[in-house]
């Protein structure tokens, strides 16, 4: 099969080149997808899970991306749950060979069913910014009605479903991000913009709620803003940024299938929109990792048409 793979670090996306890899094999536990669709972070060559395995021995060459949609072609001894030919999306595990490729094999449970009206590229885009907004907002932050929320890059892929999930559970949203992602971020439901690089963050008063998905500085700053009880999610690596009198949470996506379904239905009834970027074939892929030009959004391959 064709897929992309890396082997050094410190190449960065220089380093990623198609080859031709085995198919993968199903596991325990396992489904073998027929990849229509794959998701990118950008972020992804920095995670030491890209280039080690859980007791950080070298597994390299590592075929990158974590989220996918596609067709069941195979299943693991002990597999339920799915069937052969069934649509699924989901996220891969940080560990293992990932979604640029056109087969991935990977633990069903990590998999929900896409329904038949939502398109693959649809649905490779909503695992990790959907169930990072979701489990950072409701099981982390505890967000309430009536709450008032940082969602900070508000216009890129996590921060915009931030700013839809917790418009509609009937919090006041402050986005933040560049100049020119004001409208964007107004657009996805934010009913403040802070421009960070014009605009004085600590202008919005205290909150009750901060998504951090920038880190550094912005984190330190907007740590201070949180009032007592409130809490600081970041998912941005631990982070030194804390509350004075509330909590501090760091916390990295998993996957769970239930939220993935309910996150696909909330795009099917419309009340959520997804946030794609650019979109290119696995061919053409490589050259989109590297090019300088900016990417709003998130980023999908197209593995099959
Ligand atoms: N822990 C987890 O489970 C988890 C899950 C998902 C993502 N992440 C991490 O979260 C981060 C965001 O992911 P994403 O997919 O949402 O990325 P993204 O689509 O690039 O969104 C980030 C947004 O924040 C903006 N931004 C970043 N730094 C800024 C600054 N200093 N001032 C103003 N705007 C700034 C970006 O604008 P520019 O593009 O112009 O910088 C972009 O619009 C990444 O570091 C990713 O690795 C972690």
């Amino acid at each position: 099969m064709k897929a992309i793979i890396v082997t050094d670090q410190a190449a960065e996306a220089a380093g990623m080149k198609l080859v031709e890899r085995p198919e993968p094999r199903a596991a325990i536990n396992d489904v073998v997808v027929q990849v229509y669709a794959s998701g990118f972070v950008g972020t992804e060559l920095a995670w030491p899970s890209t280039w080690t395995d859980r007791i950080g021995r070298d597994r390299t060459p590592t075929i990158p991306g974590h989220e996918l949609s596609g067709v069941v072609t195979a299943l693991g001894y002990g597999t339920t749950g799915l069937s052969i030919g069934q649509r699924v999306f989901g996220l891969a595990d940080w560990y293992r060979d990932g979604t640029l490729a056109e087969s991935v094999a990977i633990e069903a449970r990590n998999l929900a069913p896409l329904p038949g009206d939502v398109d693959f590229t649809v649905g490779a885009s909503l695992p990790i910014s959907g169930l990072t907004a979701l489990q950072g907002l409701f099981e982390h932050g505890h967000l309430r009605a009536g709450q008032s929320v940082i969602a900070h890059g508000a216009a890129g892929a996590v921060g915009s479903m931030v700013t839809q999930l917790a418009r509609e559970a009937g919090a006041h949203v402050i986005g933040t991000g560049r100049a020119a992602d004001r409208q964007k971020a107004l657009d996805f439901g934010a009913q403040e913009f802070v421009d960070l690089d014009n605009d004085t963050l600590e202008d919005v008063g205290n909150v009750d709620l901060v998504f951090d998905v920038i880190g550094g500085d912005i984190g330190k700053r907007s740590a201070r803003l949180i009032r007592a009880g409130g809490t600081l999610v970041s998912i941005v690596g631990p982070s030194e940024a804390r509350p004075v009198d509330g909590l501090a949470v760091d916390f990295v996506v998993e996957s769970d299938r239930a939220q993935l379904s309910e996150i696909v239905q909330r795009v099917r009834d419309g009340r959520l929109r997804t946030n794609i970027g650019n979109v290119s074939t696995l061919d053409d892929a490589v050259a989109a990792f590297n090019s300088t030009a900016r990417r709003a959004g998130k980023t999908v391959i197209r593995v099959r048409p």
